[in-house]
């Protein structure tokens, strides 16, 4: 029995449903904060709660007796895949306090849960999610786990860097078998409103401009879902030990990137976009934001070697995915914008 963490967010979501596709039971829990349309979240719930094998917990992250009583409720769980944060680069600038409760705090809770459990002999893994982030302003391609991360250019990343540091202690000190995972631009059906690529479909079906950053001069190493789950998967079963390859010093603790390892550039991405919608993008090039990192790209040879990681979805399947499901979702009059129309 796993306990997922950030159940009703993107990733959460959809690792929980392919969970529960393999009959595996899943005790989800989140806070449906109000970051964005909370009914696209519990939209995505109401697709898992008629199953048998899942049970849903509205719980807030920071408040740890309560999540240990939930865990102390089931005998059977052994295995933590903790995806609840609070994501955004540009809102930590906004909303800092949001990142300590979430994320360092929350992290916290799910160290302690972690530890409890490993007490008892019955954590098998804590996979948690990192973030590509961490690389900060690193000019090195691709980003390697191997490159130094010390220069955060956000909140939002420092806390992701501190949840990999707190994990290598509770990790050294009580021997917690855990996996972090960087990942890079995470895109899909049922995806996060506040991200780009849905930021710009939705503009772009209502006939709105779009604000592309540095002058469309970005890259992201875009990453579709289903990898991600794939990638999650695959790292679950490969739990670390103190000698494992790549372990962190001494501990049973790993961390690796889950990204596509083809960056994309913003405006080849844009027009891919106007292709798939029909629609042509009214542009507003706007500077850097402060915050922002120029270029992500992920070095996956080791993710490749150690667990067979090989993204399969190319950018243009993937937003045609995520175009189809927005179209279905949102029925957006399409009219609006149509090329030529
Ligand atoms: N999507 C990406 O591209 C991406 C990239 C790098 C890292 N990540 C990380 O992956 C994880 C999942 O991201 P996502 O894209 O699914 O984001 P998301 O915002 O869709 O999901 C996060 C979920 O956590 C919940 N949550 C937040 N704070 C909470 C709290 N204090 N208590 C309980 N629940 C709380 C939210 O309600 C939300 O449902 C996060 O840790 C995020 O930082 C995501």
């Amino acid at each position: 029995m796993i306990l997922i963490t950030g159940v009703a967010g993107f990733i959460g979501f959809h690792t929980t449903k392919a969970l529960l596709s393999k009959g595996i039971p899943v005790i989800g829990i989140d806070n449906i904060n109000d970051y964005y349309d909370t009914s696209l979240k519990n939209d995505r719930l109401a697709q898992l709660k008629d199953d048998p094998n899942f049970e849903f917990h509205k719980v807030d992250l920071s408040e740890y007796e309560k999540i240990q009583d939930i865990v102390d409720g089931h005998s059977g769980l052994d295995n933590i895949i903790h995806l609840g944060a609070q994501a955004g680069v540009r809102y930590s600038l906004e909303n800092p306090f949001a990142y300590s409760r979430s994320n360092l705090t929350g992290h916290l809770s799910i160290l302690e849960i972690a530890r409890k459990l490993q007490e008892k002999d019955k954590l098998k893994h804590l996979v948690y999610a990192s973030s590509s982030s961490v690389y900060g302003g690193n000019t090195k391609q691709p980003f390697s786990v191997d490159d130094p991360v010390n220069k955060p250019v956000s909140l939002y990343a420092s806390t992701k860097r501190a949840n990999e540091l707190m994990t290598q202690s509770y990790s050294h000190l009580y021997r917690i078998p855990a996996t972090g995972l960087r990942f890079f631009t995470v895109y899909g059906p049922w995806g996060r409103p506040d991200m780009a690529y849905f930021k710009f479909t939705k503009a772009m079906y209502s006939g709105k401009s779009i604000d592309v950053y540095n002058n469309g001069d970005m890259m992201r190493d875009f990453t579709y879902i289903d990898d991600i789950v794939d990638g999650i998967f695959a790292v679950n079963d490969a739990v670390p030990s103190g000698d494992s390859e790549y372990a962190v010093g001494d501990a049973p603790h790993r961390v690796f990137n889950l990204g596509h390892n083809k960056p994309e550039n913003l405006d080849e991405f844009v027009k891919t976009l106007e292709r798939l919608t029909g629609c042509t993008a009214n542009i507003n090039y706007k500077p850097m934001q402060p915050g922002d990192v120029k270029e992500t790209y992920a070095d996956i040879d080791r993710e490749k070697s150690v667990f067979g990681f090989e993204p399969k979805i190319t950018l243009e399947d993937g937003l045609s995915r995520f175009v189809d499901w927005f179209k279905d979702y949102y029925k957006p009059n399409i009219e609006v914008q149509k090329t030529g129309t």
